[in-house]
């Protein structure tokens, strides 16, 4: 089983940015997270960081044939993006939609998700936990 760990804008300043709503911990402490989530279960993890939106796009086609499950944070894309909703409609891989923080009871903005109709769970305001527990579902999705 192989997933790949998707992370859009800004999450490579985790621990740096904003730690009373993304927490203290450091993107490179979620990465090894994942890593040592995958070598637990003996899932394939892959996981990508991106600023840029056509690149997270880029990606997810790239996953088309060789992915069996995708977790997505897409930061501020989640609220913008039909580019990374329509990519993830195409490759129909089963996704999970992660936020840090609680997005639902931030601002106004923040409560549209365009990725979420193409997701078929998503995980709010669980810290990086959320990314494991979007593991969790896939694990269990995909046995
Ligand atoms: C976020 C929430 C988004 O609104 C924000 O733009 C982010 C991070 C989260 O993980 O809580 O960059 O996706």
């Amino acid at each position: 089983m192989k997933i790949l760990v998707l992370n859009g804008p800004n999450l490579n300043m985790l621990g740096i940015r904003e730690p009373d709503l993304y927490g203290s911990e450091s993107f490179a402490a979620l990465c090894r997270m994942i890593e040592k989530y995958g070598r637990t279960y003996g899932i394939e993890t892959e996981q990508y960081q991106s600023n840029h939106e056509g690149d997270l796009v880029d990606k997810i086609q790239a996953a088309y044939g060789n992915t069996d499950g995708i977790v997505i944070n897409p930061g501020a894309y989640t609220h913008t993006s039909i580019a990374l909703l329509d990519a993830l409609k195409a490759v129909s891989i089963p996704a999970v939609e992660v936020h840090i923080s609680k997005v639902e009871t931030r601002e106004d903005f923040r409560q549209v998700s365009y990725v979420r109709a193409a997701c078929e769970k998503t995980v709010t305001g669980h810290g990086i936990a959320g990314y494991t527990e979007a593991m969790d579902y896939l694990r269990e999705r995909l046995k």
